[in-house]
């Protein structure tokens, strides 16, 4: 089964060839969904200009090329074609599409391995709903590339090192392992950071102590070490409740965090510095790549190796595109981190070419995630102005998803399986049905609005044509159809729904998943339309109609369900 807009535009290319010449056959045919007829092709307009021929004359030539079209073909207009494709081609291609195991969705040809840098938390730090983002659009994009028969590499680039980790250690010798562990398990890293800092800024001894465990850290001294690992594990158990929250698909084992780096940092350095990409510059190893200048027009500098010797960021993620090309044998990268990062990102994959460690055949990609706001529009914090703590904010979510099916007569526990897939639903949804880069307001009332293009509008789609199927008393895997179009409402269906498959693979190619979150709503809109439009179980509708419903029902479930799963969005059977 084929995306239809993808199948006129090859057969409008072929067209374009045969009546005009080779050197058209890759001229943008301008396929458009139309009013008047299924599609619209408007290239005759355009080209009429460049043949120096009437654009009516020229879309006529068209459409006698497309004589043997599974359809109508009308010029109309100064020069317009409309198609309008047979039914009996929509109805065999949807049920085609019924029979395949994957519903239309094709496979990466070739399958690439593609790493994906996503969540990234800070462990000195809360993790903060700016991560929840990237957690939640780099798992879709996860799952999208694993169901595409790709290989994916996750990798979380903790922030899990530096200096702030002295005074982190020195705090945790002074109030004790076990109370350090159950304030870090329990989410509270920030007020841990907070009682560090303090004591930092307010305290010579802490301040000298602090230091020198900065030393001994990096230095390896394994009780020290032994001291950082106890303060990681407590904050990556905290993550992981979040993560299992949230139901996202990172496990320990896509853990490489900065730390990881720090046997590679002085080698990054020293060869970057041999091949004569990194200078020195007032005391500090610089990388310059070009085209990056300051205000003052002097070229921006990446400094890789602080004039005390110390590594930064930037070191970190040199070594680690180096890795990711030469270990990880890399096809793709994407960086799912805020867009305030993007100058860093431009800097860090322009210097990695110039050193030759990102070749051509590597595309490395800053997925750039917009800042997530409060209702006020300034960056999201709580009332006392606090940054929100993730947990507590899904928990939220959560319980307020537990007050809207109260009263719907399930018992507890059905009560809260569906809140909570109602509650993480309607919060993934909402970073996945805007653009990633666009910043947006954080606003529970309108994520968890039963209508929109909500998550729990698309659950509520699904339990609804899930319904239909247990008052049919039928399971929805055995609707076979076969379809047929009668009304207008069954036609937009199915040939809305014979797009999947191509929408799935320009959000792979774009990584733009809210465009499959914006092809599920429109396929819940259509859905509604049909369901009002043609009765399914009603008596009277002969025993064909029925099962042509039936079968159309079915389909449209399999793609919100796939598409759905592909987001990583939960779906209840019932709501
Ligand atoms: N920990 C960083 C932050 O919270 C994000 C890391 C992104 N990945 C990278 N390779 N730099 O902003």
């Amino acid at each position: 089964m084929t995306d239809p807009q993808i199948v006129l535009t090859e057969r409008v290319q072929q067209a374009l060839a045969n009546a005009f010449g080779s050197e058209y056959a890759d001229a943008d045919p301008l396929i458009r969904p139309s009013q008047f007829a299924d599609f619209q092709a408007n290239v005759a307009m355009s080209l009429g200009k460049r043949l120096r021929r009437a654009p009516r004359e020229v879309a006529q030539a068209i459409a006698d090329q497309l004589a043997d079209f599974p359809g109508t073909v009308e010029v109309s207009g100064p020069g317009f074609l409309n198609i309008t494709l047979d039914p009996a081609w929509i109805t065999a291609e949807a049920t085609e599409m019924l029979a395949d195991p994957r519903t239309g969705i094709g496979t990466a040809t070739p399958p690439q391995r593609i790493v994906i840098d996503y969540s990234a938390p800070n462990a000195a730090k809360e993790m903060h709903v700016g991560h929840l983002r990237t957690t939640i659009v780099g798992d879709a994009m996860a799952r999208i590339y694993e169901h595409l028969g790709s290989t994916v590499v996750r990798q979380n680039h903790l922030g899990d090192w530096g200096t702030p980790f002295g005074m982190l250690i020195e705090h945790l010798l002074d109030i004790g392992e076990e109370a350090a562990v159950a304030q870090l398990e329990a989410g509270q890293g920030t007020e841990y950071y907070q009682a560090a800092r303090a004591k930092f800024d307010s305290d010579e001894s802490f301040k000298t102590r602090s230091r020198q465990r900065v030393t001994t850290l990096q230095s390896g001294d394994p009780e020290t070490m032994r001291l950082w690992h106890v303060f990681m594990e407590a904050t990556i158990r905290y993550f992981n409740k979040v993560y299992e929250m949230l139901g996202v698909t990172l496990t320990d084992a896509d853990i490489a965090g900065e730390s990881m780096y720090n046997s590679m940092l002085e080698k990054t350095c020293d060869d970057l510095e041999a091949m004569g990409v990194a200078v020195m510059s007032e005391g500090a190893l610089c990388l310059f790549p070009p085209g990056f200048t300051g205000s003052d027009d002097k070229p921006l500098p990446l400094i890789i190796r602080k004039s005390d010797g110390g590594y930064g960021y930037a070191s970190t993620d040199m070594a680690a595109i180096r890795y990711r090309v030469d270990d990880l044998k890399a096809d793709r990268i994407l960086y799912v981190v805020g867009a305030d990062q993007a100058l860093h990102f431009r800097m860090v994959f322009a210097a990695a070419e110039q050193a030759g460690w990102l070749p051509d055949s590597v595309s490395a990609e800053h997925v750039q995630i917009g800042m997530m706001l409060g209702k006020d529009g300034r960056r999201f914090k709580t009332r006392s102005g606090e940054s929100v703590k993730l947990m507590e904010l899904l928990q939220e979510a959560v319980d307020r998803a537990g007050v809207i099916i109260a009263d719907r007569g399930y018992d507890e526990e059905t009560k809260g399986e569906i809140a909570h897939a109602v509650g993480m639903g309607a919060v993934k949804y909402a970073d996945l049905s805007i653009s990633h880069d666009s910043e947006y307001v954080f606003d529970f009332d309108r994520m968890l609005n039963f209508a929109g293009n909500t998550g729990p509008y698309m659950q509520y789609a699904t339990a609804r044509i899930r319904s239909i199927f247990r008052r049919a008393g039928v399971e929805p895997e055995s609707a076979r159809g076969p379809i047929v179009l009668g009304v207008p409402a069954e036609r937009a269906l199915a040939l809305h729904l014979l797009g999947f498959g191509a929408v799935v693979d320009q959000v792979a190619a774009l990584v733009e998943p809210h465009r499959l979150s914006a092809f599920l709503f429109e396929t819940a809109s259509l859905f509604s339309t049909f369901y009002e439009e043609c009765p399914v179980l009603k008596e009277g509708v002969d025993a064909e109609t029925r099962a042509s419903r039936l079968a159309l029902c079915a389909l449209t479930l399999r793609v919100l369900e796939t598409g759905l799963e592909l987001l990583g969005v939960p779906v209840p059977d019932r709501m």
